[in-house]
């Protein structure tokens, strides 16, 4: 096993690096990112099965203006690093913890049991814990949703959220297989198999996710392209009156966002700002 670290980068590089070995997944098999209280910055590392080519380390390098390290380290089991890695996390009333610790905490409604391994979405991440808080606000202004779709599950962790919170129908999906995997399994750990479907599928395509005008509410924790590309098809699958919280953005995209929405027959409800992240709660009038 390789791992190349990064040290001293700020929340910009890093979102960018991050998307780099995102577009490129196959390069690696776990990533890690620790932030410094000190100096506020971050270190990221890649590990990866096969010895990164040195050609990639250098246009790393020269692309992003930073110095990495290559160092070997041995094998490890990815879940259960992550499991005892991943603290617990409270966001408002919820409480998320890894099955590792989930016997330490008293469960009720508002604990989450989230292993996350390859996936996303253990509530660490601004774009994740807007979400999260976000989800709670609807619940705060009585806004119940009865048919959901999570797009880009991860963890699954947004969909469990809201399964515990509402009890409504939901369809959770990813593009990628180990995310919907882990999806899968986090929903059974968290007794939410009669609220929660996982499919895989690149945003709502398919036959039994898109069928125009089914959903109350839609979730996705995607990227800025990604949420541009399939806004048509999220409005066209939205109810009238239906909410849509968008999150994964800069506060440059989420801005963009906002100025377009009326296009959309879309109002801002509310929105969340932290750290250069941005995410979105809008409503189809
Ligand atoms: C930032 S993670 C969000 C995970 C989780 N929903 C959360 O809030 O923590 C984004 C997820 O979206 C998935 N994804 C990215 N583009 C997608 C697309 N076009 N269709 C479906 N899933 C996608 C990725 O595989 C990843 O699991």
């Amino acid at each position: 096993m390789f791992c190349c670290t990064v040290n001293n980068l700020n929340s910009e590089k890093l979102r960018k690096l991050e998307n780099f070995f995102e577009l490129n997944g196959s390069l690696i098999t776990y990533q890690e990112v620790t932030a410094s209280n000190e100096s506020g910055l971050f270190t990221l590392k890649i590990f990866s099965e096969v010895s990164l080519d040195p050609i990639i380390i250098f246009l790393i390098e020269e692309c992003f203006a930073v110095k990495s390290a290559i160092t070997k380290t041995p094998k490890k089991n990815w879940l259960k690093t992550s499991n005892v890695n991943f603290s617990p996390v409270k966001i408002n009333k919820f409480i998320v913890t890894s099955s590792f610790f989930a016997n330490s905490i008293k469960q009720n409604r508002f604990s989450l049991t989230i292993d996350a391994s390859l996936a996303f979405g253990t509530g660490h991440h601004y774009s994740t814990k807007f979400c999260l808080e976000l989800i709670q606000e609807l619940k705060k202004r009585k806004n119940n949703p009865l048919t959901v779709i999570d797009v880009g599950c991860g963890t699954g962790i947004l969909a469990i959220a809201i399964a515990k919170l509402f009890s409504s129908r939901i369809i959770a999906v990813d593009n990628d297989i180990h995310a919907v995997e882990m999806a899968k399994r986090n929903i059974v750990v968290n007794k939410v198999s009669q609220y929660v479907k996982v499919y895989k599928s690149t945003g709502l395509i398919g036959n039994h996710l898109n069928s125009r005008a089914k959903y109350d509410l839609v979730v996705a924790n995607i990227l800025y392209n990604p949420i541009k590309s399939m806004m048509r098809s999220i409005i066209e699958n939205l109810s009238n009156g239906g909410s849509l919280i968008l999150s994964g953005l800069n506060l440059k995209q989420t801005k963009h966002l906002k100025e377009i929405s009326k296009q959309f027959r879309l109002k801002v409800i509310n929105e969340k700002k932290e750290a250069n992240w941005g995410a979105l709660l809008l409503k189809k009038i």
